[in-house]
């Protein structure tokens, strides 16, 4: 696998591939990468003919409070993993490289509508800094397709609509969430559970079957809502949403026929956040 953090080398060796007619598939990264990262590059290998990895802990998407600084940097261990799943070339961007103006300084893509609410409306700016970075990313390696995770299901909606109003031509493909024995799904940031948080954190889990569970005998959205955040707070969390929403993330109607659903819980254990979803049939 090759390392590279020079922009002209990552595009001549991908512009190489791409005369020899290979198809080009791409996954994002924050680094510090688990089983559920090497899923996703299994899923790029089986896409496409190379498997471009990029390392890049993202200042413009982190809120002034969030985790930036302590975000886990871990690159040789990610050189080691990302070889074994089958990536081919992992892009290791500097800040000077991707903002060459400075982050603060840098053109911004701001995406409407999908970004509301939710992760949205608790972490404000987060969303303008992923379509930002992700936009660059695209425009640097220039993939065929590339594939996002579901556990991040509103930035799947972002990236979808970032990719079909800016006209990328690449398609985007959703890899299934990774998940330990206990459901809790696989995640950088578990890391920062303490030993008697960590078996609480699989409650999220629980609370989204239950939610599932609920919506499916009948339950309203508002009861559903509110009764798992109350789960939650009980379990020692603290609750950003428990939220029932239709897979465009729009309010959930009764209307025959629109049976899709997914029930998606923030929610704060100490000082670790967690995100978690579950698709399902109402
Ligand atoms: O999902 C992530 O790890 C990040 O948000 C991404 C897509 C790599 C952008 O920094």
């Amino acid at each position: 696998m090759l390392t590279v953090d020079d922009l002209a080398v990552l595009r001549s060796t991908i512009d190489a591939w791409r005369r020899d007619g290979l198809r080009v598939a791409f996954v994002p990264t924050m680094g510090n990468l688990h089983a559920g990262h090497h899923s996703l590059v299994e899923l790029a290998r089986a896409r496409a003919d190379r498997v471009v990895v990029s390392v890049f802990v993202n200042p413009t998407q982190f809120g002034p409070n969030e985790d930036f600084g302590r975000y886990p940097r871990t690159p040789e261990a990610d050189a080691t993993g990302l070889s074994a799943a089958g990536a081919d070339l992992m892009w290791l961007p500097t800040v000077e490289t991707m903002y060459p103006y400075g982050p603060q300084a840098t053109v911004e893509v701001r995406v409407p509508h999908v970004t509301e609410g939710l992760e949205g409306a608790h972490r404000p700016g987060h969303f303008d800094g992923v379509a930002t970075v992700v936009a660059r990313l695209f425009n640097q390696v220039r993939p065929d397709l590339a594939v996002f995770g579901r556990k991040d299901y509103q930035q799947l909606a972002v990236i979808r609509y970032l990719v079909r109003d800016l006209a990328f031509p690449i398609e985007i493909v959703a890899a299934d969430t990774l998940r330990e024995a206990d459901g809790l799904a696989m995640s950088s940031r578990n890391q920062y559970l303490s030993e008697q948080e960590r078996p609480r954190a699989a409650e999220i889990h629980r609370c989204l079957q239950w939610m599932r569970q609920a919506v499916q005998a009948g339950s309203t959205r508002e009861a559903v809502e509110a009764e798992a955040s109350q789960r939650l707070q009980t379990a020692g969390f603290v609750v950003d949403y428990a939220a029932i929403r239709r897979p465009d993330l729009g309010l959930p109607d009764t209307g025959p026929g629109d049976a899709a659903r997914v029930a998606l819980i923030a929610a704060r254990l100490g000082k670790t956040r967690l995100i978690d979803n579950l698709e399902f049939a109402a």
